[in-house]
């Protein structure tokens, strides 16, 4: 609540009310995923372009202090690669010091960072790592990294953070036969492991309905090995998570995208890295609230264009039916 006054929540047609704000720091990436870039000629954003910290600042205080923003998670491309990052996290936190700060990183960096991010006020942290071999990261990420990565989360681990969330994004042909190590290394190292279905958003085009490894078939192939137990979550997530029965630390969870999507509850916003509002993952259009921000314009009237955009949320992805477009942008110009 800002100044006593009441908040304004972000409401859409569909009654849902958004309170997790996504933001993306830059669409510049040191890794080039299948899932997610091209091999190569992928074109950055102008600097110029890209929001500076002074405005994310001013564009997220006025969501939480006007419209009741609680969670805030930082993306990329790859976050990191953005300089001096944990300047940022601190003035967000400074904003409320109450606030959810989180990131999404591939961890390359983490190694140098994790205690500085710790510092600023990061609470949560969800490292993408696809696979255990490093000749297959290579193929995936197509850079070399596996041991930095694996550096980084121990660094991760060392500044305290806790739970370390894995994202591994499972891919018919590249990874599914390591899901029940996956499981093991969640187990072993006390990490949320979440298997993330492939989603139509990489920059090659390569998504085809039977590269997806459904969300069910994961489940069942490590409730063979580990029996599992289902776990309700608080707040509305993407994740469906279970701990394993046997009572071993760590746990896992799948987010089923495209087989059974969470649009229903969901609660999110993303500002992109070029200072637009996307309401969704698969928008089709997006709402350009840099130009009301470099223009001076009064907060009241960037909140009114917040709340307005927000509710024309779409009702959710429509992948797999006859009239799914896919977005013209890929992963790492959204934000994850
Ligand atoms: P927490 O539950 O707060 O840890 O966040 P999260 O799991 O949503 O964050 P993360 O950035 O780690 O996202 C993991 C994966 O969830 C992403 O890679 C996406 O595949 C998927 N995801 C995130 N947000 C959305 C969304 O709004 N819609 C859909 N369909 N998938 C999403
Ligand atoms: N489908 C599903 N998840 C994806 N990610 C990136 N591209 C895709 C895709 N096409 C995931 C990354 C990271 C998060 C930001 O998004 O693995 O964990
Ligand atoms: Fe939300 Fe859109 Fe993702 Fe569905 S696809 S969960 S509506 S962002």
């Amino acid at each position: 609540m800002g100044g006593g006054r009441p908040t304004i929540p972000l409401r859409d047609t569909f009654g849902r009310v958004a309170d997790d704000l996504r933001i993306s720091v830059t669409d510049r990436c040191n890794f080039r995923c299948v899932y997610c870039m091209p091999a190569a000629g992928m074109a950055w954003l102008p600097r110029d372009e890209i929001l500076s910290f002074e405005e994310i600042v001013k564009l997220t205080r006025i969501l939480v202090e006007e419209c009741g923003v609680r969670t805030i998670r930082f993306t990329g491309g790859e976050p990191l690669v953005r300089k001096g990052l944990e300047d940022l996290i601190a003035l967000v936190r400074d904003i409320d010091p109450g606030l959810d700060l989180a990131m999404t990183t591939n961890g390359i960096l983490l190694g140098e960072k994790a205690q500085a991010l710790r510092d600023a006020g990061l609470r949560r942290l969800n490292v993408s790592l696809d696979t255990l071999h490093s000749d297959r990261f290579r193929t995936m990420a197509r850079r070399d990294g596996l041991a930095r990565v694996l550096d980084g989360l121990r660094a991760a681990r060392a500044a305290g953070f806790d739970p370390i969330k894995l994202n591994m994004v499972v891919m018919r042909g590249h990874n599914e036969d390591e899901v029940v190590d996956f499981a093991r290394l969640a187990r072993t190292e006390g990490y949320e492991v979440r298997f993330i279905e492939f989603m139509p958003l990489d920059a090659d085009g390569i998504w085809k309905p039977e590269t997806v490894v459904a969300s069910r078939e994961i489940i069942e192939a490590i409730d063979r090995e580990y029996p599992l137990q289902p776990v309700l979550s608080e707040r509305p997530a993407p994740a469906t998570r279970f701990r394993f029965r046997d009572g071993s630390q760590g746990g896992i969870g799948v987010i089923a995208s495209v087989s059974d999507a969470f649009c229903k509850v969901c609660n999110r916003i993303r500002l992109t890295a070029e200072g637009h509002i996307r309401t969704c993952l698969f928008s089709l259009q997006e709402h350009d609230v840099k130009a009301l921000l470099r223009g001076g314009a009064p907060d009241a009237e960037i909140r009114d264009f917040v709340v307005a955009a927000v509710w024309q949320k779409e009702e959710g992805h429509k992948i797999g039916a006859a009239d799914f477009v896919r977005p013209e942008k890929s992963m790492s110009q959204i934000g994850g």
